[in-house]
């Protein structure tokens, strides 16, 4: 689905990816550890093409459709749209009973939907984005800590749709469940030690990481 050879990024004189090389393959669900600055976000942006590598490769899969959310996303949002008008915006093909019950499905019940963007929290906006990045399903979702504004019932309920869905996924997140639920495989820069300039690579998911370190992921929460 996605290759990247010998990889190099920098910021200024900041290398954060060092000739870095990851093979994605198809149903391969890997979550992305390492500390604050490690680069998680800017591996996520290089894979979603939204940020050039300043050497080597980045390929996508012929067929790939990426769904990407990244905390940035939130702000796009037009604030003076109901969230009705961004969903028709979006999607003006569709009926409004569809985009009612795809709001519906995202916790926006009856009147909700005629809510200003603006007046929406965090949690809101994000089930907003999501809503609208899944009505028309990706088969590659690259996820950057999708569930910092929820609260607990959104986060199953995304947790639940994202069991669901049968495509790839590179995605990083600090909740335990998240982790422990949705991933497969394991990529954690700075290697063991936290300072390694390549990332280590687990071929298992999150579950069978932890039983192997013998330890959770650093700052990982419930
Ligand atoms: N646009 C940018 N300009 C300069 N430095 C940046 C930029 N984006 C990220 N960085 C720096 O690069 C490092 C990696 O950032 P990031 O990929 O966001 O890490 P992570 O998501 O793992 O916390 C951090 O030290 C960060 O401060
Ligand atoms: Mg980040």
């Amino acid at each position: 689905m996605a290759t990247l050879e010998c990889v190099t990024k920098a910021y200024g004189r900041l290398v954060v990816h060092d000739s870095v090389s990851l093979t994605i393959r198809r149903g391969e669900r890997w979550c992305v550890m390492g500390k604050n600055g490690a680069g998680k976000s800017t591996l996520l942006k290089m894979v979603a093409g939204v940020l050039p590598p300043d050497s080597g490769t980045v390929r996508l899969g012929a067929s790939l459709k990426i769904g990407y959310f990244a905390q940035q996303a939130l702000d796009l949002l037009d604030p003076d749209l109901t969230i009705e008008e961004q969903l028709q915006a979006d999607f003006p093909h569709e009926s409004i009973g569809v985009l009612k019950s795809l709001a519906g499905a995202f916790q926006f019940s009856g009147d909700e939907i005629d809510k200003k963007i603006r007046a929406l929290s965090g949690g809101e906006k994000t089930r907003l984005v999501m809503a609208r990045m899944l009505l028309e399903p990706p088969n590659f979702l690259v996820l950057d800590e999708p569930t910092n504004h929820l609260d607990l019932t959104t986060k199953e309920m995304l947790l639940d749709a994202l069991r669901d869905f049968d495509g790839t996924m590179l995605f990083v997140s600090h909740d335990r469940e998240f982790l422990r639920g949705l991933s497969n495989r394991v990529l954690e820069l700075g290697g063991e030690s936290g300072t390694d300039t390549q990332p280590r690579e687990y071929p298992g998911s999150y579950v069978e990481y932890v039983a192997r370190t013998g330890h959770e992921a650093p700052g990982v929460h419930r």
